[in-house]
């Protein structure tokens, strides 16, 4: 069992396959250019493979493959059987934008993907290009579609910003419930790539829907980041609430980026690569460092401190 310095179980990791993204969502990467990292730094599949079984090995029960864009990378459904042959009951996950999702749902499907969280803003064609900067709405809706057709659990991340999207949330509730599909309103997380002029809160985020419908608080779903609500007929939706003091006291995350750093939490600098330890294949090297980064793993986000960091969202996959 994997336990942090904190006495927290750890025991979800968050896989970034690449940092590149075909959107330029402006809550997280609207400027240009971007300084990629060179394609021989990225970790390979096998490279990422070698530590996630490490990871499985030790404690980790679910996986979530994450970018960037993970559909950008080729051969993703090669890495997701890999693991699910490895770990068939292991909780496996994909976080996408939906874009490529329509022509690859099958395979990932057919490879041993369960879940799918897709990112979709606003169902305004025009809105939800203003927020991607770029036309994706009905791309993104064609993926969802095909994704649920083929059997994948499907969860829809909003991200509710001031003046941009904050008309559509009761449409996209409404889009969710009827569709069967969970949605979590995220509230915006502050970061130097964005360009937000403010997200919506929590309070925000329920004083709009409550307009239109009346619901109530669930209880808080073992370590999930999001708290649940209930409509009057049962339908439950999710809000992110980063913001809160207490967010991140039950964390079970930990995260790798596309070049093999191990994150212990998105607003912390400090990180360690296992690039190395992996690629000599020093298994027992790559378990010494994961267990040093669980034991760095700062009980809180330094946000607002000195030990913050300016690391993108789409280096860490959010
Ligand atoms: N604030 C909140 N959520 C964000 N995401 C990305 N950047 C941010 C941010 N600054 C979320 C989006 C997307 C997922 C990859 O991460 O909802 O679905
Ligand atoms: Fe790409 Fe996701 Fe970032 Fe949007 S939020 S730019 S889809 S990585």
């Amino acid at each position: 069992m994997l336990i942090d310095g904190h006495g927290r179980k750890v025991n979800y990791l968050r896989v970034s396959v690449t940092e590149r993204c075909n959107f330029r969502c402006q809550y997280c990467m609207p400027e240009k250019p971007f300084s990629w990292v060179p394609k021989e730094k990225l970790l390979s599949f096998e490279d990422m493979f070698e530590f996630i079984k490490v990871g499985i090995d030790e404690g980790i029960e679910k996986v979530r493959l994450t970018g960037g864009e993970p559909l950008l990378r080729q051969g993703l459904d090669t890495f997701i059987k890999m693991i699910s042959d490895y770990a068939p009951t292991l909780d496996l996950a994909l976080t996408t934008n939906a874009f490529l999702l329509e022509e690859s749902a099958q395979r990932l499907k057919d490879a041993g993907l369960k879940r799918v969280n897709i990112s979709l803003d606003s169902l305004d064609a025009v809105v939800a290009h203003q927020i991607a900067q770029k036309d994706v709405l009905p791309k993104v809706l064609k993926g969802i579609a095909k994704a649920d057709e083929v059997g994948l659990k499907i969860k829809i991340n909003c991200v509710p910003m001031k003046d941009v999207n904050d008309d559509s949330l009761v449409e996209m509730l409404e889009f969710c419930k009827e569709k069967g599909y969970e949605i979590r309103f995220i509230e915006f997380m502050e970061n130097s790539h964005a360009n937000v002029k403010a997200g919506l809160t929590s309070a925000d985020i329920q004083a709009i829907i409550r307009k239109k419908y009346d619901f109530k608080k669930g209880e808080r779903e073992g370590n999930s980041p999001s708290q649940s609500y209930f409509l009057d007929d049962g339908y439950k939706f999710g809000i992110i609430e980063p913001h809160l003091d207490d967010f991140c006291s039950d964390c079970n995350r930990l995260r790798i980026t596309a070049e093999g750093f191990l994150i212990p939490c998105l607003y912390f600098e400090d990180a360690l690569s296992i690039a190395d330890a992996i690629k000599a294949k020093d298994i027992k090297e790559a378990s010494n460092i994961l267990k040093k980064v669980l034991q760095n793993k700062p009980e809180k986000n330094k946000w607002g401190s000195e030990d913050n960091s300016d690391r993108a969202f789409y280096e860490t996959g959010g």
